[in-house]
């Protein structure tokens, strides 16, 4: 890899292509939204570190990200979360062949940071580097060379502080194209074509809510907290019989609507509270004299559970049906030998069940840790970039609305 790349004025460049070494060393920051992340790996699909510091507990308080926060944190736990994920190679910078980071889409204040510490890094070390998109970063999730189809425990739900990861599992062998990608995370949800790497066509997307917003908005409905999506999931486990909620098919396309059901579950929630208000019950009546005692009373007094379980399941059923019944429609009609699934609502369990279920041609999708926001997938994409001859320029900005096609 030639590393002649100083003063240039463009913002990324391509030098001639190049089969990369194994041993190709790439170290990776990820800030783009609520995880400060650093990771290092080696040939594109093997993981030698994978930091992830999350403020989920910050922003918790709030029921979601405040973006001011989330960068003024970004700042105080970069530095510890490089130097961590470094101190797995024993011999330190002579190990790392060039340096990536996520430049969009995601939230400014917080993409900048890594960003910017990620250019002066390889600037000052004499690396190549290359700014990687955020989407397509949760796509290479899937290069990480690790087989986890039967996952046990849910490591991705009970992260709070900084996390090393704890990935294992035999090696995968690499994703064949032509490959459809249904991602799914908070802020996206897109269905795309891969022909080859980097090779993205944009079959269809939201017209309205991210799968993972809806997840959030609904527990939030429900009294459920933040994170939603693993909230609800827990929640859903084990309920039977419950009703059924409406699915936004929009005819033929493969776009996807999540705002009606969203709202069809609000409007549950609220004739549940008009009519816990109508009849009080004896119990609620005695809470109500309870509260009251006790001081000034709360907005409206939560759900009961059976019924939070029920629409929740609802809610879930409605959302993975229309997930995955468009995946498989896209796989068929593109010829695709693979589905891979990706971002942090891939951590959900029923999608990866039913998707799996119906899919004729194997469906893919990464270990839980590395669902949601990781700087490990940066890294593998930063690979493919860097195979094939894609640099960026030091004035590379960040790019909080960038597409992925
Ligand atoms: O990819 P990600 O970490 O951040 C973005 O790039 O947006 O995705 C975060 C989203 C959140 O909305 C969260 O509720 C959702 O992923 N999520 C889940 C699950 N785990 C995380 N949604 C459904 N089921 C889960 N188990
Ligand atoms: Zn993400």
């Amino acid at each position: 890899m030639a590393r002649l790349y100083g003063a240039l004025a463009i913002l990324s460049y391509t030098v001639p292509m190049t089969q990369l070494p194994d041993s190709f060393t790439i170290l990776a920051l990820e800030t783009s939204c609520d995880e400060t992340a650093a990771a290092v790996v080696r040939g594109g699909r093997d993981l030698l570190a994978n930091i992830v510091a999350s403020q989920m507990e910050l922003h918790q308080h709030y029921g979601g990200v405040v973006p001011e926060v989330a960068a003024r944190q970004h700042i105080i736990s970069l530095v510890p979360v490089i130097e961590e994920a470094l101190s797995v190679l024993p011999r330190g910078w002579a190990e790392v062949d060039a340096v990536a980071a996520t430049y969009g889409p995601g939230l400014s204040g917080a993409l900048l940071t890594g960003l910017n510490a990620a250019k002066a890094i390889a600037w000052q070390q004499g690396r190549p580097f290359v700014g990687v998109n955020h989407l397509e970063a949760h796509i290479y999730a899937n290069w990480l060379g690790i087989d986890d189809r039967q996952p046990t425990t849910d490591d991705s739900q009970s992260r709070n502080a900084r996390e090393r990861s704890s990935v294992v599992g035999r090696r995968s062998s690499a994703p064949e194209f032509p490959l459809i990608a249904l991602v799914v995370s908070g802020g996206h949800t897109l269905l795309a074509l891969l022909r080859g790497h980097g090779q993205y066509e944009l079959l269809g997307q939201t017209r309205d809510d991210a799968v993972g917003e809806a997840f959030d908005k609904v527990a939030r409905i429900l009294g459920l907290g933040y994170p939603g999506g693993p909230a609800i999931q827990r929640i859903a486990e084990g309920v039977v019989g419950a009703s059924t909620l409406p699915r936004a098919w929009l005819r033929d396309s493969f776009d996807f609507s999540f705002s009606g059901l969203k709202t069809a579950v609000l409007h549950k929630a609220q004739e549940r509270h008009e009519l816990a208000a109508r009849l009080p019950t004896a119990q609620a009546k005695r809470k109500a004299q309870n509260a009251a005692q006790a001081g000034p009373k709360p907005e409206q007094p939560p759900l009961d559970a059976q019924f939070v379980g029920q629409l929740a399941h609802a809610f879930q059923e409605s959302v993975v049906d229309v997930l995955a019944t468009k995946a498989v429609a896209a796989a068929q009609r593109f010829g695709a030998s693979e589905i891979l699934l990706a971002g942090g609502v891939a951590a959900n369990t029923r999608l990866r069940q039913e998707l799996t279920r119906r899919a004729s041609v194997p469906v893919r999708y990464p270990p839980l840790s590395l669902c949601t926001d990781n700087a490990a997938m940066v890294a593998a994409a930063a690979f493919y970039r860097f195979e094939a001859g894609v640099q960026s320029g030091w004035e590379l900005d960040v790019a909080p609305g960038l597409r992925l096609a």
